[in-house]
């Protein structure tokens, strides 16, 4: 319905190089933000594939926040914040995960999505996929299920898609 959505993301990222570390070329969507219309694109476009078909939408910290909240809002749906260790004050489901850069632990809230619970996870980029992974684990440890997976940004030759088998995964841009 927006043919023109990808091009136009990719056009409005910069590639910063050598971040956060040597030797990795790191995809700055905040230009993206800056801009209502490209950013509302984004939006109404995820919306559009995944209305009535989610009943809370998950956004993983920090650029899964942005824009999962616009989307949760739009839904018309809660949003729950799937967090780097130790910033959620409840009790949490944790789960460790390996980064294209270094290791982390994700948290969730243990009441935050209930049983049954059909779950959209929203994050900027796939690049290991190891993030992701975590994160619809968590999910499943709460005994919701993961309805689909919506990115801006897939980084193709990092093979992401390969651990989120079974997922339904969206980007809407892949490079
Ligand atoms: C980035 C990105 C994804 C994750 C993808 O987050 O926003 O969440 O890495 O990497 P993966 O597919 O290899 O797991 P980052 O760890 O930079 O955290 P931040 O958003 O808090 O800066």
């Amino acid at each position: 319905a927006d043919p023109t959505l990808a091009d136009d993301v990719l056009a409005g990222m910069r590639d910063i190089p050598d971040f956060p570390i040597n030797g990795v070329v790191f995809k700055d969507f905040t230009p993206i933000l800056l801009d209502p219309s490209l950013r509302g694109r984004i939006v109404s476009d995820t919306v559009a594939r995944q209305r009535g078909r989610v009943d809370v939408v998950a956004g993983i910290e920090a650029r899964g926040f942005i824009l999962g909240a616009m989307i949760a809002h739009e839904l018309g749906v809660g949003f729950v914040p799937v967090r780097k260790e130790g910033k959620l004050p409840s009790a949490v489901h944790k789960m460790s995960y390996a980064l294209e850069y270094g290791t982390a632990t994700l948290e969730i809230h243990q009441d935050a999505v209930s049983n049954g619970e059909r779950v959209l996870v929203v994050d900027d980029v796939l690049a290991t996929g190891g993030t992701l992974a975590a994160t619809c684990d968590l999910i499943e440890q709460c005994g919701a299920s993961v309805a689909a997976i919506e990115l801006v940004l897939e980084i193709g030759m990092l093979g992401g898609r390969d651990k989120l088998g079974g997922y339904d995964v969206h980007s809407i841009l892949t490079v």
